[in-house]
């Protein structure tokens, strides 16, 4: 099985346009698509977003008989699939199929004459699917016959995102082993590193998964059952089960794309100014001046090949479960101990401060 990156991501959300609203004022993407009833599909109405490579798939339900209409009803807004390009669609559903996986939407081709986009969807973990696209041509029809295409990229000198980086998945404690298997048995993904957590009496495990293209990456986690219950679980019960917990989208200057965000109104979450005071100490002089850093919270951390710079906003999710992540890699291809930590630790200090 042939996978390359992240294709597209596939929100189901309770009103398509309102979400598309903040996520082109707040992160500067933009509406390049639509599908709906004016394109064939009166069941639902779907908003495609660009940014850079990053393409989003917003679908609201138009009845109860679209899968969004049951997704939002138990989730709220949330991640419903996370499409892997393949060159191979029909082969990948077949043998992800045979290796166990449940199959969602059976291979489909889209479109004709050189410019075919094939797809087929098996479920993942919760109610998250994963897409396999297959495309004969380029991106500029993102699924010819489905999607009316309505507007330009934005302009690339706009542009504060480039890439999806990583999505982490909250999982019911017992389930981190078995889903590291599935993903390893099914799409033939690697472990790259794992960590146990502790913040205050509360813990988990995390393992990261990844394609052996290296460009999709899974960071799992469940919470330890034997410790006090907390921001696991708290996710857990409040999206109803599994689901993604926040999407990492990669940035080549995140000292200038935070301002910047922050700008058009994304809230991040806060650092402790002491942790700055110990960071020379903890992990050596950091590619970025600490000034820049202590200016825009945001956190650094480094592996075995080099530095990573992350930060984490605030939940925009009415269930305060969902949030994104903005992260620019110096070298780093996994993540560091430290940060990790460090976002349970400020989700801590803000829920104190609710
Ligand atoms: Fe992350």
């Amino acid at each position: 099985m042939n996978i390359g990156a992240v294709d597209h991501i596939e929100f189901y959300v309770g009103d398509a346009q309102q979400s598309a609203f903040y996520l082109c004022t707040a992160f500067g993407f933009r509406v390049r698509g639509q599908a709906g009833p004016e394109t064939g599909h009166p069941d639902r109405r779907s908003l495609l977003l660009r940014q850079g490579g990053i393409d989003l798939v917003l679908t609201s339900a138009l009845g109860t008989d679209h899968p969004a209409a049951d997704y939002v009803a138990r989730h709220g807004d949330g991640v419903a699939n996370i499409a892997f390009a393949t060159d191979d669609a029909a082969g990948a559903f077949a043998l992800a199929v045979e290796r166990g996986a449940t199959a969602v939407e059976e291979p489909r081709t889209h479109g004709e004459d050189g410019d075919e986009v094939v797809t087929a969807s098996v479920l993942g973990f919760g109610d998250v699917a994963h897409r396999f696209v297959q495309r004969a041509g380029g991106r500029e029809d993102f699924l010819p016959g489905v999607f009316d295409m309505i507007a330009e990229d934005p302009d690339e000198t706009e542009r504060l995102l480039h890439t999806v980086d990583h999505a982490a998945v909250c999982l019911p404690a017992g389930q981190l082993s078995q889903t590291v298997e599935f993903y390893q048995k099914v799409f033939g993904f690697r472990q790259i590193f794992e960590e146990f957590i502790e913040v205050g009496e509360q813990a988990m495990d995390s393992k990261v998964v990844q394609s052996p293209s290296g460009e999709v990456t899974f960071t799992l986690i469940e919470p330890v059952v034997d410790r006090r219950p907390g921001q696991i679980d708290d996710f857990l019960a409040r999206h109803g089960g599994a689901g993604v917990q926040h999407l990492a989208l990669l940035t080549d200057d995140i000292v200038t794309t935070v301002p910047a965000l922050e700008a058009r109104g994304v809230k991040f979450l806060e650092t402790p100014d002491a942790y700055y005071d110990e960071l020379t100490e903890r992990l050596g002089r950091p590619d970025l001046r600490i000034e820049d850093l202590r200016r825009t919270n945001v956190l650094v951390d480094r592996d075995h090949w080099g530095q990573v710079f992350q930060l984490f906003t605030q939940s925009p999710h009415v269930r305060r479960t969902f949030f994104w992540e903005v992260i620019d890699r110096h070298g780093a291809r996994t993540f560091g101990s430290g940060n990790i930590k460090a976002l349970y630790e400020a989700v801590a200090r803000e829920k104190a401060m609710a």
